[in-house]
């Protein structure tokens, strides 16, 4: 059993990220298992969550891992990830990085022909991939779409016949085809239409060894919103597999790189109630959640369920309740004129599907020091998986 959030404020402080084990595993057994298709090599991205133990997790249940930056992949490195397990998928980086991607052995995705250029003049007869824009995004808010003509991501299909000719000139081989199309949508039409443009697009390269139809599974924050079928995307996909290996005659690896759904839902944001305000018909109520701990309400209106755990027994009158945080910004909204339990200083709240972009964009905005993570196994105990941050840290680097 999840020990109470109470009894997890009081022995790890406040604020806290914490991260329950059984569902974090069955949502990457959910995506290990999304297609019939063979091979089949799903990732995680981690940029929805850097921790190296929840990291470990994921390449205990056989998934492997994506990294945008060296860091990310010091990170996948740290949880035990081998060189054939990671996958870079940079964008509008510099020669250093290509060279610490490159000198690890670590499989390396091209954004634009200027960065295939780049990379053919430093390590020309090598094997890479190319993140190729379908043209058509989607996602939660205009933000995360990262695909069609006017984004910044990938190579254009229109540009192919050039970074052809590149990659004939350099000798270099081109093993994959990757994209990314947006984050978190609930329906998978265009999803499904950008995997089909993406097949093909892969005919007329013969030496192909994979696709990676990319990440962007949403997860229903709201109670109203209906979860993504995931069993019908996989099986769409695997329709669209068989159909191309059929008509090329050829097999081809088949890849997928979630990040919100791994860990979205098996993490909630823990934090405490200080200071109370009537505003208008109800409260404003003021907790220890600014943005510099959760970013998503901020940068993109984002909705999480927000509840509160009262300190005390007995009835409270319910009205609504807009959750602030302590930062110095009018902006500092966690979410607004929610119905909820009349909250006092003193209680706790608790913010669902926190695990994904929630640590990782935290900052130490206004010199708060980041929060602590804890893990909860399936046997009920809590265990501390990250420290939470010092002043000291917050000096470190100051000349
Ligand atoms: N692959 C690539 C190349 C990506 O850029 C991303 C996310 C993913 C995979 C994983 O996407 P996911 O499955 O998580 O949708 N901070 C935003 C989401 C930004 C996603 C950026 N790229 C949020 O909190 O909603």
């Amino acid at each position: 059993m999840t020990p109470a959030p109470r009894e997890l404020l009081e022995r790890f402080g406040s604020p806290l990220y914490v991260y329950d084990e059984q569902v974090l595993r069955a949502r990457l057994r959910e995506i290990a298992n999304l297609v019939r298709h063979r091979p089949f090599h799903p990732s995680i991205s981690v940029k929805a969550n850097g921790n190296p133990h929840l990291l470990a997790v994921a390449r205990e249940e056989g998934l492997r891992g994506d990294a945008m930056s060296p860091g990310e992949i010091l990170l996948l490195e740290r949880a035990g990830f081998r060189v054939e397990d990671m996958f870079f998928i940079p964008n509008n980086v510099s020669d250093d990085e290509f060279h610490f991607a490159h000198s690890r052995g670590i499989l390396t995705s091209l954004d634009s022909i200027d960065q295939l250029r780049s990379w053919a003049r430093l390590f020309p007869d090598s094997r890479v991939s190319l993140r190729v824009n379908p043209g058509t995004g989607d996602g939660h808010h205009e933000k995360v779409v990262t695909a069609g003509s006017r984004t910044k991501f990938g190579i254009l299909p229109s540009e192919l016949d050039e970074a052809r000719s590149i990659l004939t000139e350099s000798g270099i081989r081109l093993v994959g085809l990757n994209q990314h199309i947006g984050s978190g949508f609930l329906e998978p039409s265009r999803y499904l239409q950008a995997a089909a443009t993406l097949l093909t697009l892969a005919e007329s390269f013969p030496e192909l060894e994979f696709v990676d139809f990319g990440g962007g599974f949403g997860i229903p924050y709201r109670e109203h919103e209906s979860r993504l079928d995931l069993a019908l995307l996989g099986r769409s996909l695997d329709t669209l597999l068989s159909d191309w290996c059929r008509r090329t005659n050829r097999t081809i690896e088949a890849r997928v790189e979630p990040g919100r759904y791994w860990c979205a839902e098996c993490g909630t944001l823990l934090g405490t109630v200080h200071a109370v305000k009537p505003r208008g018909e109800g409260v404003i109520a003021g907790t220890d959640l600014g943005f510099n701990v959760l970013q998503r309400p901020a940068m993109y209106d984002s909705w999480h369920g927000i509840e509160l755990v009262p300190a005390t027994i007995g009835e409270r009158a319910t009205i609504p309740v807009t959750w602030v945080g302590n930062i110095c910004e009018s902006g500092d909204i966690l979410g607004k004129d929610r119905v909820s339990p009349m909250p006092l200083p003193g209680d706790a709240v608790a913010v669902r599907d926190a695990g994904a972009y929630g640590w990782s964009m935290s900052s130490s905005y206004n010199a708060r020091p980041r929060a602590a993570e804890v893990l909860v196994g399936a046997d009920g105990e809590a265990r501390i998986i990250r420290h939470r941050e010092t002043w000291e840290d917050l000096m470190r680097g100051v000349a």
